[in-house]
């Protein structure tokens, strides 16, 4: 785990403030806590103000702080704690972070750590020279069944060569990221076994076809197809 700290003054604003559309969100998050519980809402604050600047900055964090009447070291902590949170500025159109826990470096996480250097940039956090890219080295992202894997924003992509990690990277540069399905990038759902089901393969009843339809509406549910609901 690398070192977590604020990024340097030079770069910090002087001020922070939620756009008008994400201060009435912020109040409606807030209102869904139970009175006296609405610092639970500091997670959800600092994501939205990194969703809107593309990372935290101090003046976010005090400006949490303010709206939860939070001690700033609380959510200093909170911020500094998890890596889902940049804490200086990065890629503007994809920041990958390459999870490099044991089961994703026996994998070969170290490989696609090398396409992010020869890529982006030799050194982690530092953005390529259009700005546009950066990468560093995560803990585990919690798919390690699927492992080699890398997060992008929120959504992970997982069964990963680094071919087809020079690939997602060549299209999010091309600012055509949302084109490619997040989850595993070989042909299996979530982490059942690559190539099909091993298991209740004789199930040929009602019950079985019934789970296989449910199996298929949760994958494209996941996948982002709204139209079959939860
Ligand atoms: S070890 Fe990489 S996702 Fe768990």
């Amino acid at each position: 785990m690398s070192v977590r700290r604020l990024a340097d003054e030079n770069v910090q604003p002087a001020a922070f403030a939620f756009s008008d559309e994400n201060a009435a969100w912020a109040e409606a998050t807030i209102k869904k806590y139970p009175e006296g519980r609405q610092q639970s809402a500091v997670i959800p604050l600092l994501m939205r103000a990194q969703e809107q600047d593309g990372w935290v900055t101090r003046a976010a964090i005090e400006k949490v702080a303010a709206m939860l009447s939070m001690p700033l070291i609380r959510v200093l902590e909170v911020a500094t704690f998890y890596t889902q949170f940049q804490l200086k500025p990065v890629g503007t159109k994809a920041h990958i972070q390459v999870c490099g826990t044991t089961p994703c470096m026996l994998r070969g996480a170290g490989d696609l750590i090398n396409v992010c250097k020869k890529k982006i940039n030799a050194a982690a956090l530092e953005p390529n020279a259009e700005g546009t890219l950066s990468w560093e080295e995560v803990e585990c992202q919690g798919a390690c069944a699927n492992a080699p894997m890398v997060m992008i924003f929120k959504d992970a992509y997982e069964d990963l060569t680094p071919e087809r990690l020079e690939e997602i990277i060549d299209t999010f540069e091309a600012g055509r990221g949302d084109e490619i399905k997040p989850g595993p990038q070989i042909d299996r759902w979530f982490s059942a076994p690559e190539g099909g089901f091993t298991s209740l393969t004789d199930d040929d009843d009602d019950a079985g076809a019934a789970r296989e339809d449910e199996n298929r509406r949760q994958c494209r549910y996941a996948r982002g197809d709204r139209r079959c609901k939860r």
